[in-house]
């Protein structure tokens, strides 16, 4: 408990209050806080002045910034962020143009080594908390096993992506990605496939057979349905 001052502590000092006795046993009473915490007493030093002003500092940095950042105009890390990925939109609408789902672009593009190493990091940054970053599945299904609950043929991927299965937890993706990028990452998805990742979430669906090798595959498949002759030569 602190003493009240004034009270007269030494006998032999009897004119003098507790601070004037004090001062005298202590030349430095005068630069001590006050403070006594069971015996130790703390100078009363002033800050630094490199500090103080650095302090000063921050708090005038401080106001323009909140003001621009929080309350004004100031892009946030979110606008950032929606800018860059606009802006990688655009791009990959430069270089592969607007890309149609069809099977034959899905299936070509995942041997595109660039586009599916860019894909691996939309996939990362948009798939990954559902579906884990090797596609190994998580909240949403394994997409590197066989079995398959929305997608039977390989353009049913964009179609997911595009629509979603909203009421199961998987969301709409047109309104984020440009169908560039849907089918982009549609070729990305179909070709996790031929990595199956060991220790994956079970499979949930049905069997879908391997998708088709090569785009040729496709058109004779399309174009010519059950011909019944062998006259299949280029
Ligand atoms: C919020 C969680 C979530 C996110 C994020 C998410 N998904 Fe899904 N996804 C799911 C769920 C849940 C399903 C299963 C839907 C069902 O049961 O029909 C699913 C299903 C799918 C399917 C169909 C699988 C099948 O077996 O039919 C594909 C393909 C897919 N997601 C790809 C993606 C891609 C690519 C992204 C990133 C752009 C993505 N998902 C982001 C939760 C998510």
């Amino acid at each position: 408990m602190p003493r009240a001052t004034g009270v007269i502590i030494n006998p032999d000092l009897p004119d003098m209050t507790e601070q004037e006795q004090q001062s005298q046993q202590h030349p430095d009473r005068d630069r001590l806080t006050g403070h006594d915490y069971d015996g130790i007493e703390e100078y009363d030093n002033p800050l630094p002045g490199w500090w103080v002003w650095l302090f000063t500092l921050t708090i005038i940095f401080a106001i323009p910034y909140v003001m621009w950042y929080h309350l004004g105009a100031g892009p946030s890390i979110q606008d950032n962020l929606d800018a860059e990925v606009e802006a990688y939109g655009a791009q990959l609408l430069a270089i592969y143009g607007d890309l149609q789902p069809d099977a034959p672009t899905i299936l070509d593009l995942r041997s595109d080594q660039a586009a599916m190493a860019g894909m691996a990091g939309l996939f990362k940054g948009k798939c990954a908390q559902c579906h884990v970053a090797d596609g190994s599945g998580d909240v949403g299904p394994n997409l590197t096993d066989d079995y398959w609950i929305n997608v039977r043929d390989v353009t049913d991927i964009a179609t997911v992506l595009t629509q979603g299965v909203v009421a199961k937890g998987m969301p709409a993706w047109d309104r984020q990605l440009t169908q560039t990028q849907i089918v982009l990452l549609s070729a990305y998805v179909a070709q996790l496939r031929d990595n199956p990742v060991a220790g994956g979430k079970a499979p949930q669906g049905e069997f879908v057979e391997p998708w088709p090798q090569t785009t040729i595959e496709i058109v004779v498949d399309e174009e010519e349905p059950e011909s019944g002759t062998d006259e299949r030569l280029p």
